[in-house]
């Protein structure tokens, strides 16, 4: 099992929940963050405004079994890419186990 955390614009959240269902996963957790990639608080363009620092972005975090991993990173980066700085970046790491709590099934069990 791998978690996919992808950090995309917010306006890139439909079509990236529209892609992964086209795709198929088994569930999906959006958090709101904030951060900033390499430019550093270097000017980057939100909704058409130019602002500086930390912006607003979202993660989407997906544990899937190893053999999805890559088609979901296709999926992602095609979904949230614009070509601008700033689309996002997306992190793959190992996961040791997973439980669900209703029935006690545990690793690929408690995904599928
Ligand atoms: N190395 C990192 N560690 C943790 N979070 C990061 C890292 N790089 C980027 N992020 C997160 O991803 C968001 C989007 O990053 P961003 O797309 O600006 O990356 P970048 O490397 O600057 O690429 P680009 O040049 O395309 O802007 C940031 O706002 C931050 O939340
Ligand atoms: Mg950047």
């Amino acid at each position: 099992m791998k978690k996919v955390e992808a950090i995309i614009r917010p306006s890139a959240l439909r079509s990236v929940l529209d892609g992964l269902k086209k795709v198929g996963y088994p569930g999906v957790t959006v958090v709101e963050v904030s951060g900033h990639g390499k430019q550093k608080g270097v000017t980057e363009t939100y909704r058409g405004q130019s602002v500086e620092g930390l912006l607003p972005k979202l993660m989407v975090v997906a544990v899937v079994d190893n053999d999805q991993v890559q088609e979901v990173v296709d999926t992602v980066s095609e979904a949230a890419k614009t070509g601008e700085i700033g689309d996002g970046k997306i992190f793959v790491s190992p996961v040791d186990n997973a439980y669900r709590i209703r029935t006690g099934e545990k690793g690929d069990k408690a995904l599928s």
